[in-house]
């Protein structure tokens, strides 16, 4: 498939969530919800994940809006992604327990191993990398979750053994 045609399938399947969303809100409820910017961005993130930059042109062409009122919105909330999220989610905790733990010094060799300096994507898609304040298992700091599943006593080797085992 080309890029054009990539394109064009993105664009008719956010249209297609944007008037679903449209059709939910005149039937569920009384008074109708209202659609607004948020909620159209909030099922286009539903669906895909993230937001594709298509997504704002549409949603400001659907709410007849400028693309500058959609980003302002959307650059608001800190959970929107504007990159797809990788095939598996890892989650380093650095909140206070696992920080005195060695957690700096954890997340430190792992951006070196992805080579990633900050919360992203490996450039494979495979990992997404993100930092967490406290991942409730402190009692086993240092702490990391992939796909939110917790795993204790974090080290370089053993985080980077277990995304060598995710297929
Ligand atoms: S501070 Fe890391 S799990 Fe609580």
């Amino acid at each position: 498939m080309n890029t054009n045609s990539k394109n064009n399938n993105l664009r008719s399947d956010i249209r297609e969530i944007l008037n679903s969303e449209n059709k939910k809100s005149s039937k569920e409820s009384s008074p109708p919800k209202t659609v607004t910017v948020l909620s159209c961005l909030l099922s286009v993130q539903d669906n895909f994940h993230y937001i594709p930059d298509e997504a704002i042109e549409e949603i400001a062409d659907f709410m007849d809006k400028t693309i500058n009122d959609v980003w302002g919105v959307a650059s608001f909330y800190t959970n929107f992604r504007f990159s797809p999220p990788g095939s598996y989610s890892l989650d380093i905790c650095w909140g206070p327990t696992c920080h005195i733990s060695g957690a700096q010094e954890i997340l430190r060799g792992i951006h070196k191993k992805l080579g990633i300096d900050t919360e992203t994507e490996t450039k494979d898609g495979k990992i997404s990398l993100g930092y967490s304040t406290c991942l409730g298992a402190c009692a086993q700091a240092p702490v990391y979750a992939i796909d939110h599943h917790l795993i204790g006593n974090a080290s370089v080797e053993n985080i980077m053994d277990t995304i060598k085992e995710l297929k």
